[in-house]
């Protein structure tokens, strides 16, 4: 089965054709323009400019994938929703415009579902136990996600050598604690949103803060690197916000506000900002938002009794962040906990995740 992925909701054009047979999610061939250079001088992103910028790409990028390759795909798989609408309308035309041309159906996937189903990419499903519990942090988003196969669906799924190996799971034991908790269901899992951010996401925080250090957009990678080289500081230290909280709320604004709020107070002081200093900034900054990340969603996979855990979203590159939930999981868990961050070239928006989560929605449908 082939489709053909756009994915146009920040400041990725990217586009993807893959070749998939049900037993196995690979990527054959996932191209994108990255418009990251063009925003860097606004130190983030313009969503005006990011239009325009799809506009002038995204044929191009098709054209790089092979348009008369769309001819063959069973379906196209479009990133409708959530982000900027001025670039999301710009795949949607496209990728509306190559339906109608080549009478294929149309897939609307959610920006979001595809980050959380990115762990199938290039993996064997039968690697994947349910239900599990996911973090998905980038630079417009910052939630926890609660995973689980749909037992009603379960003679379905029998049917789909995809699901063979997945065990079935019944949500109910943490049920009563939970009572606000929604579900979705999607081909066969149910999902609910446990956690969420009060106000900035994760990777909008790194930036920010990157920004006060003159570094450029997007400033998440550049922190992490200059926080291999800091160390504890007694004059650094950053309040970890929420984490006493018995909930899965995070407040990334309040984090980055403790940033500003101690380069103010250096200035006034006339200390020197040196390079050892920020690097001990960058250091106390990425510990005290990583393990509020990690505890969080250790956390939330002891009260949803989960069996995975897992990391999406561009912030999930950030190899502290893997190390953190790796050595506590360690510490806090069974052997059997499966710990699941997502490839890294996945981890960025990309069309491969939209591709896979459209699999998943144009089943969804095809079978109602
Ligand atoms: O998922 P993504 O590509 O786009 C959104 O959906 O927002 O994530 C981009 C975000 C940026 O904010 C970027 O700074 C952050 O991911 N990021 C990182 C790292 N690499 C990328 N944050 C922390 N550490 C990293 N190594
Ligand atoms: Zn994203």
């Amino acid at each position: 089965m082939k489709t053909l992925a756009i994915e146009t909701s920040c400041d990725d054009t990217s586009v993807g054709i893959v070749d998939f047979d049900w037993q196995t999610f690979s990527v054959d061939s996932l191209l994108a323009y990255s418009q990251i250079q063009d925003h860097q001088q606004y130190w983030g992103v313009v969503p005006e400019i990011a239009s325009r910028l799809h506009f002038d790409k995204i044929l191009e990028v098709i054209k790089n994938i092979g348009l008369d390759k769309v001819k063959d795909v069973d379906f196209i798989s479009v990133t409708t929703h959530p982000w900027l609408p001025g670039s999301l309308v710009v795949g949607k035309a496209v990728a509306s415009l190559l339906a109608s041309y080549f009478t294929k159906p149309l897939v609307h996937v959610n920006h979001i579902y595809g980050h959380l189903f990115s762990l199938l990419l290039d993996r064997k499903n039968s690697e994947i136990q349910f239900p599990l519990v996911v973090l998905t942090a980038s630079g417009g988003h910052n939630d926890i996600y609660y995973v689980e196969i749909q037992a009603s669906r379960s003679k379905m799924q029998e049917s789909d050598s995809i699901h063979e190996s997945w065990n079935m799971h019944h949500a109910s034991s943490w049920m009563e604690n939970f009572p606000w908790i929604v579900f979705h269901s999607f081909w066969g899992y149910r999902i609910a949103k446990i956690g969420y951010t009060l106000d900035d996401a994760a990777g909008e925080c790194f930036d920010k803060v990157a920004r006060m250090m003159w570094w450029p957009y997007p400033g998440g990678q550049r922190i992490s690197e200059k926080a291999l080289q800091g160390k504890p500081n007694s004059d650094v230290e950053f309040k970890r916000i929420f984490l006493s909280k018995e909930n899965f709320e995070f407040s990334f604004s309040w984090m980055k506000s403790q940033v500003s709020f101690l380069l103010k107070e250096l200035e006034k002081k006339w200390t020197p900002l040196t390079e050892e200093l920020i690097c001990d900034i960058a250091y106390e900054f990425q510990e005290a938002v990583v393990e509020v990340m990690v505890k969080k969603l250790v956390r939330a996979w002891i009260a949803f009794d989960a069996k995975t855990l897992w990391l999406a979203g561009g912030v999930s590159c950030n190899d502290r962040l893997r190390e953190y939930l790796q050595s506590y999981a360690k510490e806090k868990m069974p052997e059997s906990i499966v710990l699941r961050p997502v490839k890294k070239v996945y981890s960025m928006d990309n069309a491969a995740m939209i591709w896979l989560a459209g699999i998943l929605e144009f089943n969804s449908e095809c079978r109602m």
